[in-house]
């Protein structure tokens, strides 16, 4: 391409949200509320959307740290700096020193140690590592423009760049977490199939689940991610258990931006939880989790096959923290299959459904990557809608009961 160096390459500055595909929506509305209570006089501008899993909103550093630190449903928080067009390595390495020039005080400062990664960029007439090293290179070279020393270290940076290449433009921003948003630090043990923590936050937020007047209730709660993630959303904890912590706290260009602390946003909603496993592993895990999480008080873990859960269970499991909560919500990921035969998880899905039906007034959310599921478990769904579980098509079930 003989495009001219200056209609290729542009300095931007937004911020973007990228999650799981299908859930723009959700993140939109977390943002929404999280911005709201934390930032009194602050206005959110609608996003615009980038394909189904990313939003774009114009940068405020102020939003920024909001969702850096709290939004359960994105998995990246990025800072757009700059993007350009450029197809093979000498253009690239080019323009983004010329963009990197107008734009690099904004986020690197004089020692600043940094490090990058390249996502999606295999249609790039160049190898990841080269692209790696060009971006690596042409930051270096923009921070020296302006007599700041920059180094690599990709194994402790103060500052980490993601380049992404979207439609034939190679973009570059700061990725203010510094590592996916999804690896919250409650989360030390590895039980069977657990459900990534963002997907369990916007399975939370499909089924609108309200903890000030409702009870939750997993009856196959795994390691309990559904679980930790409702008390933890309950009082919009930061995500981060520490001493996990986002990289843009420790970034001078957040340095005396509002919110001042990481303290919960809604610290007087306490959350009143029951997360059941059949299996007895999954007891002490979960538990040992909620603790990391500092929600265990919100939670009451129990051993359980579903089968021996009704409501009067639920009713005595819940009378230390109920308040007057008298219904509520049940959440699950139900096995697919990978360790039971279909009669077994079909009768598996009739005894949910079963169970479900003795709470009438509740509601029931899943996330099922069965086709013989919906059948089983019996009436129609309000909402259906496919919900990628990693690599599982799956869909995202909820009942009115
Ligand atoms: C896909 S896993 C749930 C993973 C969980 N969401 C997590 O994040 O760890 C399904 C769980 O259902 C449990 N399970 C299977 N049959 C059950 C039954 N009859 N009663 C209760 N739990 C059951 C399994 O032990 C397993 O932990």
């Amino acid at each position: 391409m003989n495009q001219p160096a200056a209609e290729r390459y542009r300095v931007l500055d937004e911020l973007r949200l990228i999650g799981a595909g299908g859930t723009n929506k959700v993140m939109a509305g977390e943002l929404s509320r999280l911005v709201r209570r934390a930032l009194s006089d602050a206005r959110l501008p609608e996003p615009r959307k980038e394909g189904q899993g990313a939003l774009v909103y114009p940068f405020e550093p102020r939003v920024a740290k909001v969702a850096a630190l709290y939004h359960r449903t994105c998995v990246r928080v990025l800072w757009d700096v700059m993007e350009t067009r450029a197809v093979r390595l000498e253009p690239l390495f080019a323009d983004l020193v010329q963009a990197g020039a107008a734009c690099v005080q904004r986020f690197l400062w004089n020692g600043a140690r940094l490090s990058v990664y390249a996502h999606g960029v295999q249609d790039f007439a160049a190898g990841e590592r080269q692209i790696v090293g060009t971006v690596k290179n042409a930051l270096i070279e923009a921070a020296g423009q302006h007599g700041m020393t920059v180094t690599l270290d990709p194994e402790n940076p103060d500052v980490l760049f993601c380049a992404r290449l979207s439609e034939g433009v190679m973009r570059v921003s700061v990725d203010l977490a510094g590592r996916p948003m999804n690896q919250r630090g409650y989360r030390h043990e590895r039980a069977e199939a657990p459900l990534r923590e963002d997907l369990a936050a916007v399975m939370l937020m499909l089924a609108r689940y309200d903890a000030r007047s409702e009870l939750l209730v997993d009856p196959m709660a795994g390691s309990g991610t559904l679980a930790i993630e409702a008390a933890c959303m309950a009082s919009a904890r930061s995500l981060w258990v520490p001493p996990r912590k986002p990289l843009l706290l420790d970034m001078p260009a957040f340095a005396g931006v509002a919110p001042d602390s990481s303290e919960p946003l809604f610290a007087d909603t306490q959350a009143c939880v029951i997360a059941s496993d059949i299996d007895p592993e999954m007891r002490a895990i979960t538990q040992r989790a909620a603790e990391r999480a500092g929600v265990a008080s919100s939670l009451r873990v129990i051993t359980s096959d579903l089968r021996a859960l009704d409501p009067a269970r639920i009713v005595e499991l819940s009378a230390a923290c109920a308040g007057g909560r008298t219904k509520g919500l049940i959440i699950s990921n139900p096995p697919y299959g990978e360790r039971l035969d279909d009669a077994d998880l079909d009768e598996l899905y009739r005894s949910l459904g079963r169970f479900c039906r003795q709470l009438p007034g509740w509601r029931a959310a899943f996330l099922v990557a069965n086709r013989s599921f919906e059948a089983c478990f019996g009436g129609r769904p309000r909402i259906k809608k496919p919900l990628s579980n990693g690599p599982l098509p799956a869909y995202f079930y909820l009942y009115d009961l």
